[in-house]
């Protein structure tokens, strides 16, 4: 017995990195995932492996239309969705004057309006299924500056807000809405960083996208009574 069993859970990005790892805890306790990303190829190797409950989806989280059929392709496949993990995300280098327009419209259009279009679409479908969990990936940067990535910052600062709203808003249907701030965890986002990147942490190391998938399952299945909360794990950078 899982403690997931007969749920039905959208992970976005979740071909690979954080995303897969959640991708796969949630499977190992019985959830049916859909895998949401826009990498065809590693999302359907992910979803093969697991077998019959997880399913790709292609899906551009910056597209309504998109997550419109996403989250309507995941009821006709296993019902109503419970379990929301917005995760998919981008990164964007460059300081307040070297970063271009179209580059900060594109961080915020992935990280911060995926994010709000995921939330809407499918809230309906989490009332149908009498309630469940959004889990929104937020960072350390939506928490603090960092310099030289603004857009991000941004887009993290928002997915926060925005959380919070939401918290708010659905609570009276059931649904606990929650962010995740993880620190610096070892994926192709933060492949051209080295060991000294995190030598000056209180736990000196990269995190790891299964350390970060846990919180997750724990928010989802253990924190019930925490909604609009953040859930930070930075190896104690803001310690
Ligand atoms: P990653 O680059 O390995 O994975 C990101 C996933 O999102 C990929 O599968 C990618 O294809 C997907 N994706 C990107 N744009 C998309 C779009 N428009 N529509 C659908 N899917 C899309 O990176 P990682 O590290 O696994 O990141 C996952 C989340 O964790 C992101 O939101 C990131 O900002 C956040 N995060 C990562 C940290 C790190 O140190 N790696 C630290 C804090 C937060």
């Amino acid at each position: 017995m899982g403690r997931l069993d007969e749920r039905v859970a959208i992970v976005t990005g979740g071909a690979r990195g954080i995303g897969a790892a959640v991708v796969r805890l949630l499977a190992a306790e019985g959830a049916t995932v859909m895998i949401a990303d826009i990498l065809d190829s590693e999302g359907t190797t992910l979803a093969e492996e697991l077998g019959a409950p997880a399913r790709f989806l292609h899906l551009d989280v910056s597209d309504e239309r998109g997550w419109q059929k996403a989250v309507a392709k995941a009821e006709q496949h296993a019902g109503p969705v419970s379990v929301l993990v917005n995760n998919a995300g981008i990164a964007g280098w460059g300081t307040l004057e070297e970063e271009s327009l179209l580059q900060f419209r594109r961080v915020l259009d992935v990280n911060l309006q995926g994010t709000w279009l995921g939330m809407r679409t499918a809230a309906p479908s989490l009332r149908r299924a009498g309630g469940g969990v959004i889990v929104n990936m937020s960072s350390l940067a939506g928490l603090t500056g960092y310099a030289g990535v603004g857009a991000y910052v941004a887009s993290k600062w928002g997915v926060r807000g925005l959380t919070k709203t939401a918290a708010l808003e659905l609570a009276g249907d059931g649904v606990r809405v929650c962010s995740v701030h993880p620190g610096a965890i070892r994926t192709a986002m933060t492949a051209g960083f080295d060991d000294r990147f995190v030598a000056g942490q209180p736990i000196p190391r990269f995190g790891t996208p299964e350390e970060v998938a846990r919180t997750v399952l724990f928010i989802i299945t253990e924190a019930t009574f925490a909604t609009g909360s953040e859930f930070v794990l930075d190896g104690g950078v803001l310690a």
